[in-house]
């Protein structure tokens, strides 16, 4: 790693994301190397605290950190930390921000780099934005970028303004938007699997494989996330983004190169290519859920509706399955289940390649019981990080049948990259300048094209929730998503 020169601005320094995870990636960054003497860290938020207190909410979330096991550099890296209270609506309080970025540049010699982070309510973008170019923060000689969270907007309306009241202070090049699911280490591997192993690429396509499985399944329920999720839910949180995102990376033509511009234009093609359903389409391809009370792991836990702000009659989805068409070449007729909700039975994400049968099963032939199993290309991103295929093999106690077998290689903890989390690999991206990893303009919009249809049809239309107990797979219906078109959803 070489040493990028930078300031590192994060507003909303006190919350929930940056305690639990900015902090540590930005320490570890320190720590590695990846961030040197030529570095400042201004955290900046509403509360009206010391610099030495908020130093202590440092320590605290890199000690809470499960991954930091080394407190090494941790003095040096407090010296660089430079807590400001800032109210966002107060234009004083940025001209004043930008007198001490100025100066701490100067002793810290940081050459003018400037990385913006909004941790924040996305109802603050944009005037965070404007304040940032009317207090002339954002004029420098180094560069200005900024890595900003989503949701990014809530339907293509908003997001299009958004977009448009950013782009007056910050350039599309300049605008890193996070998906922190393209910063995981498995979903970065889903194109190295397709694209350096030359057996999978003549396979990757409608002659040779049934249907495609995502599914991201949480534990979880809504925690003290209530307010945020109720208005938002499990469209906006989690399939407009996280999932579609491992859609177009599984789905997409072989890039020319690996520029993010390239693998931007293969990845914009297939969200382009994802089927529009009509109005009367949605109900029988898209089908939403919200958990009920029940059993996760073996404690009670209570119903979605119960949940503290969250609104006793809520119809809110905390559940989505969707049967997806790409109707280009390759893909066409090829369904893509996708699944993912909260307070369900495990957390998982796992995507399923269930591959054709042999044109002809020589086996089992006098016994109509036994079909071949199926050939599956498993990858697990998390937790398990593996990939493995599974293959039928001749079954030794009996003539002519067949058993499967998983080849498999499991991802070990002391092969994991030395990294806190997926954070810590984007915010080192956006240090270098890389935009691979992150959202770009067109795909958020196509994004949003794909889903807002889907929440419109939803929010105007009240659903018999709770629909599914928590600990369970979800909705029944979303079962039979998969089995109407003769498929299943693997759990393997
Ligand atoms: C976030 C969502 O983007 O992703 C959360 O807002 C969700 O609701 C989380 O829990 C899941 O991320 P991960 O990395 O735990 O799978």
């Amino acid at each position: 790693h070489n040493p990028i020169p930078a300031t590192i601005l994060l507003f909303g320094s006190t919350g929930d994301l940056s305690k639990r995870k900015l902090i540590p990636s930005i320490f570890h960054l320190f720590q590695e190397g990846s961030l040197s003497e030529q570095f400042v860290f201004i955290p900046i938020g509403r509360k009206d605290i010391s610099n030495d207190e908020y130093k202590e909410i440092v320590k605290a979330s890199i000690q809470a950190h499960d991954k930091i096991t080394s407190y090494d550099k941790i003095d040096e890296f407090l010296s660089h930390v430079y807590y400001q209270q800032v109210d966002n609506d107060n234009l004083d309080d940025f001209i004043r921000l930008n007198k001490t970025v100025r100066e701490h540049e100067n002793s810290y010699q940081t050459e003018g780099n400037r990385l913006f982070y909004f941790a924040l309510p996305p109802s603050t973008f944009s005037t965070v934005s404007d304040r940032l170019r009317d207090s002339k923060i954002t004029e420098t000689n180094g560069f200005k970028r900024l890595i900003i969270e989503k949701p990014f907007g809530k339907d293509l309306e908003s997001a299009t303004a958004l977009s448009e009241a950013i782009s007056t202070t910050f350039d599309e090049s300049e605008i890193y938007r996070i998906d922190h699911y393209l910063g995981k280490e498995m979903v970065q591997n889903i194109e190295v699997i397709r694209f350096s192993n030359s057996m999978f690429e003549p396979l990757w396509n409608n002659h040779y494989i049934s249907n495609v499985q995502i599914t991201s399944s949480e534990s979880l329920g809504v925690l003290d996330r209530g307010n945020y999720y109720d208005q938002s839910g499990v469209v906006r949180d989690m399939f407009q983004n996280h999932m579609l995102q491992m859609v177009s990376l599984l789905a997409m033509e072989p890039p020319s190169t690996l520029s993010s511009e390239d693998i931007r234009l293969e990845k914009v093609k297939v969200l382009k290519s994802i089927r529009r359903y009509k109005p009367e389409e949605i109900k029988s391809n898209f089908i939403r859920g919200q958990y009920d009370e029940g059993t996760v792991h073996g404690e009670p836990v209570i119903a979605y509706r119960d949940e503290k702000n969250v609104a006793d009659d809520s119809n809110t989805p905390t559940f989505i399955a969707a049967r997806l068409y790409i109707d280009n070449f390759r893909w066409a007729g090829v369904p893509f289940y996708v699944r993912t909700g909260k307070s369900m039975k495990d957390k998982r994400t796992q995507i399923v390649v269930e591959f054709k049968e042999v044109p002809r099963n020589l086996y089992h032939m006098d016994d109509t019981h036994h079909e071949l199993a199926k050939n599956l290309l498993v990858i697990n991103i998390q937790p398990d990080e593996s990939i493995s295929l599974h293959l039928n093999v001749k079954n030794d106690s009996r003539l002519n049948d067949t058993k499967t077998v998983n080849l498999s290689y499991t991802v070990e903890t002391a092969e994991e990259v030395a990294n806190v989390d997926a954070y810590e690999n984007l915010i080192y991206d956006c240090l270098n300048g890389d935009s691979t990893n992150f959202t770009h303009l067109d795909e958020l919009m196509l994004a949003w094209h794909i889903v807002d249809p889907v929440i419109n049809t939803w929010e105007t239309d009240i659903a018999p929730f709770p629909n599914y107990r928590s600990g369970s797979l979800g909705p029944v219906k979303s079962q039979l998503l998969a089995q109407r078109d003769g498929y299943k959803w693997w759990d393997v």
